[in-house]
């Protein structure tokens, strides 16, 4: 059986003193939390040191939203995975569709980004997903499919973590059904391996969760906007 992966995506929300109040009210809480579960949340860059210091315990795992394709030198801005391994932090979100619009990331960079993480020891969290048009010209399985081929060519597929994440369902309400999502991470399965985790990410919230993870192909979830509260991130991870 895998574990399941339950991972907060708090993109560019929470100061610093925000992080430290997020951790002072989790710190409070008395639950359970599921079994055989991984479970954490990505930071900003400025906010990871903060989530480092305020987490509960090493089973809370902190990861970062990106990671230079470079161990160090001259690239302005970036942040290594010598830096982060040092620092504590495990799980490197790469290629996120945000990063991948904003950012003009590629697939090639994505590849790059995954294997000097793995290299280093952290975990990449590799995001794919189609976008609306590809969805609806039904081009998802062949866009996903190519992804997942690019991002992980020459990668030991059953050390990283694959998100699906269809841009459509991305911070719009609109989740794909369990049946969709379970069939696109089918399609990533065949690709990657039975010990790759697989997560399914896209307006995620405490009330689907658990249908989704009911799902054989679904091994957790990247979840935005729900994780950013203490009260819904506790009942996105807590045993049900
Ligand atoms: P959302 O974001 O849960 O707010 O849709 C998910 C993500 O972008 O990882």
């Amino acid at each position: 059986m895998r574990n399941k992966i339950i991972i907060g995506n708090w993109k560019m929300n929470k100061t610093p003193k925000e992080v430290k109040a997020f951790f002072k009210e989790f710190n409070k809480a008395t639950f359970k939390a599921r079994p055989k579960t991984i479970y954490g949340i990505a930071a900003p860059a400025c906010d990871l040191s903060y989530a480092l210091d305020e987490r509960p315990n090493k089973k809370f795992v902190i990861s970062s939203q990106d990671i230079s394709k470079h161990l160090s030198g001259a690239y302005t801005g970036e942040i290594s995975a010598l830096m982060l391994k040092e620092m504590g932090v495990t799980y490197a979100i790469i290629g996120h569709s945000e990063r991948r619009t904003y950012h003009h990331e590629t697939n090639k960079d994505i590849n790059e980004k995954a294997k000097i993480a793995l290299e280093n020891g952290i975990c990449p969290i590799i995001c794919v997903g189609e976008t609306l048009e590809e969805y609806e010209s039904k081009k998802s399985k062949k866009v996903v499919e190519t992804q997942v081929k690019e991002c992980t060519k020459g990668l030991d597929v059953t050390k990283v973590v694959i998100a699906y994440e269809p841009v459509w369902a991305i911070g719009t309400g609109k989740t794909a059904t369990n049946d969709y999502a379970q069939q696109m991470c089918a399609v990533i399965r065949k690709l990657t391996s039975d010990k790759t985790l697989i997560q399914y990410g896209g307006s995620v919230t405490p009330e689907s969760i658990e249908e989704l993870l009911k799902q054989p192909d679904v091994d957790g979830a990247l979840v935005g906007g729900a994780s950013l509260k203490v009260d819904s991130f506790i009942k996105l991870i807590e045993k049900k």
